[in-house]
């Protein structure tokens, strides 16, 4: 959470600052604010609210001129969004921009209060500034290495010392942070896409190392002062990928860029007709002999990882648990070196998540994580990786990371059954050609957008609502309530049908909607009675089905059809139009459709 950046060169940094965070404010947009060199003085912009407000603050009172500096896009954890708590924070000395959280600043600020500083901000970032002040005695990295020895949690922060107006310093535990290599220029960033108009060229940097940015020249030393030497990473990422490419939201773009998505992702993974994951280090051999396997992640890519459970059990015939990371490394769940624990992160960098990983490593299990972001961390500290390829995903409701996510569960779902012997080579040749029509078939399925904007339209004054279904159907309710309720700001619950019953159906009352998920064959009829108990008690009913699924008269008010494939394969075009229908009720709504409220892209804090 919250984007951090920096730039020290020839061009207008404010301009390049702005211009960088403006990518990142898919992880924060609470305030955001700069620290720029005019000379050797250190001026300082911020404001609450997104980018734009800060932009239009600099524009009518003062634009920092200058060739060295840092920004920050908040997500605020520590102190309310406001001015006075938006980065960067510092002193007379002192400039900072972090994100991240540390622990101990309560001790810290009492600390320093019994040293004779003054705080003014709420923030724990606040008191890292003043930490560096109060250790700085004219050399830089010597500061850096005292605070660290002080501070605990997470953090990545990008430094400006007055007295040093031509370099920026770098460090980071547990957040992200990349280094920007250009000609006679170098850059900060929390993620690649904020530099990548400038320059494809990036360091990462590593806990514990400390990176002193000139124009001119990176240095990298360890907490010891002992020289680094590092490799340079290049990006392959599509430039025209972070932005909106005609599109009116990056959510849209994203929905629309899904069966370009799934294919990257399956193709590579494909041999001649069967699936295969060996580019990871995991065979079939191995997929045979685990003991266990658990699914860990979060949010919609813990809805994808329900979906994974749904299909290993059906065609591995092989248990499979499946867990919200926050409660995962608390439950204490038994895992051993026998196991298979699998991660799913778009960002890579979910606090939960990775701490979950932490704890499979410390039971001594093998850990393969399925994730987006090339080099994050998770990617880094796992075993074995399966990167999707869904290129960067901006808006903050996932949407293509969810279809690749499923796709790479499908493929290992295949490669294990077929190793385990509960389906043949021919049924897993089947399966896998099937798999690779869903690009095709995600595409036919957006046909329904129109109809989907229609059924938005009658949602849109709707307080409350319900999404159902069975099997495989039950895992989609939840993603689109999820996709509905965070975005368009509907309260809304997902509940299995056959749940409703339970306590649930007392809800249901005149006009409330209730869309029911029903695609799966065995399980239709068993669906449809629970949409027609809902529809007698006044719901106004919704349907996603398969096209020409027959209803008797007056149960259903509005039905959304999708192309018929076989049950199994139904999740990989049937969130399409959970996902439209989130999308246009927000549009309608005339709500931040790429930046709910509250939330950010990336939950780097538990
Ligand atoms: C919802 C959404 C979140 C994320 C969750 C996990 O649209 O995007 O629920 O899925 O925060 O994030 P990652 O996948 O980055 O670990």
């Amino acid at each position: 959470m919250c984007g951090i950046v920096g730039y020290v060169g020839e061009r207008d940094c404010t301009e390049v600052l702005l211009d960088a965070l403006s990518k990142l404010e898919y992880r924060g947009y609470d305030s955001a604010g700069i620290a720029v060199f005019e000379k050797d003085r250190i001026m300082v912009e911020k404001s609450k609210g997104e980018l734009k407000n800060l932009r239009e603050k600099i524009n009518k009172e003062h634009k920092p001129d200058g060739h060295c500096g840092i920004g920050h896009t908040r997500w605020a954890t520590h102190g309310e969004p406001s001015d006075i708590n938006s980065h960067p924070h510092g002193s007379k000395r002192v400039s900072i921009v972090h994100n991240g959280i540390i622990e101990n600043y309560k001790d810290i600020k009492n600390f320093l209060i019994g040293k004779g500083y003054t705080f003014i901000s709420e923030t724990d970032t606040e008191t890292v500034a003043k930490l560096l002040d109060y250790y700085y005695e004219g050399d830089p990295v010597e500061a850096i290495i005292k605070t660290l020895n002080d501070i605990r949690g997470a953090y990545a922060l990008g430094i400006l010392f007055k007295d040093f107006p031509d370099r920026i310093f770098a460090v980071r535990k547990d957040s992200p942070l990349i280094i920007g290599v250009g000609e006679e220029e170098n850059f900060i960033a929390s993620d690649v896409p904020a530099i990548l108009k400038y320059t494809r060229k990036y360091y990462l940097l590593e806990e514990n190392e400390i990176a002193t940015i000139k124009s001119d020249r990176i240095e990298f030393c360890n907490i010891h002062r002992e020289p680094i030497t590092k490799e340079v990473q290049v990006s392959n990422l599509d430039m025209d990928a972070a932005e909106k490419g005609g599109y009116e939201h990056f959510m849209l773009k994203e929905i629309h860029e899904q069966p370009t998505a799934v294919k990257t992702t399956i193709s590579p993974r494909i041999n001649n007709g069967m699936p295969d994951l060996s580019e990871c280090g995991l065979t079939p051999e191995m997929l045979k002999n685990y003991r266990k396997f658990f699914i860990v992640a979060c949010g919609t890519a813990m809805h994808a990882g329900m979906v994974g459970k749904y299909v290993i059990e059906k065609l591995a015939r092989t248990e499979v648990t499946v867990d919200i990371a926050s409660e995962f490394r608390y439950r204490d769940p038994i895992v051993t070196s026998e196991d298979l624990v699998i991660v799913i992160s778009q960002s890579g960098e979910t606090a939960d998540t990775k701490a979950a990983l932490h704890l499979a490593h410390e039971k001594g299990a093998k850990v393969l994580a399925v994730v987006n972001v090339k080099g994050s961390s998770i990617a880094r500290e796992a075993d074995m990786v399966l990167y999707t390829h869904a290129g960067p995903e901006i808006s903050v409701a996932s949407t293509k990371a969810f279809s690749v996510q499923m796709a790479v569960m499908y493929l290992l779902a295949y490669e294990m059954a077929y190793a385990k012997g509960t389906i043949t080579e021919e049924e897993c040749r089947r399966l896998t050609a099937e798999l690779q029509k869903i690009p095709e078939m995600i595409e036919k399925t957006m046909e329904c957008e129109d109809r989907c904007k229609y059924v938005a339209s009658k949602l849109i004054t709707a307080t409350s609502l319900l999404y159902i279904g069975r099997g495989l159907d039950y895992t989609l309710s939840m993603e689109g309530s999820l996709k509905l309720k965070e975005i368009s700001y509907i309260h809304s619950e997902s509940y299995a049908a056959g749940e409703l019953k339970h306590g649930t159906i007392s809800l249901v009352t005149d006009g409330m909607p209730v869309i029911g998920v029903a695609t799966q064959s065995d399980l239709l009829e068993k669906t449809v009675s629970n949409i027609m108990e809902v529809k007698s008690r006044g719901a106004f009913t919704i349907t996603v089905c398969k096209e020409g699924t027959e209803f008797s008269e007056g149960v259903m008010d509005e039905v959304i059809e999708v192309p018929v494939l076989e049950d199994i394969l139904m999740p990989l075009i049937t969130v399409i139009p959970l996902q439209l229908v989130a999308y246009y009720t927000t549009v309608l709504k005339g709500l931040n459709v790429d930046k709910p409220r509250n939330l950010a892209k990336s939950v780097t804090v538990e």
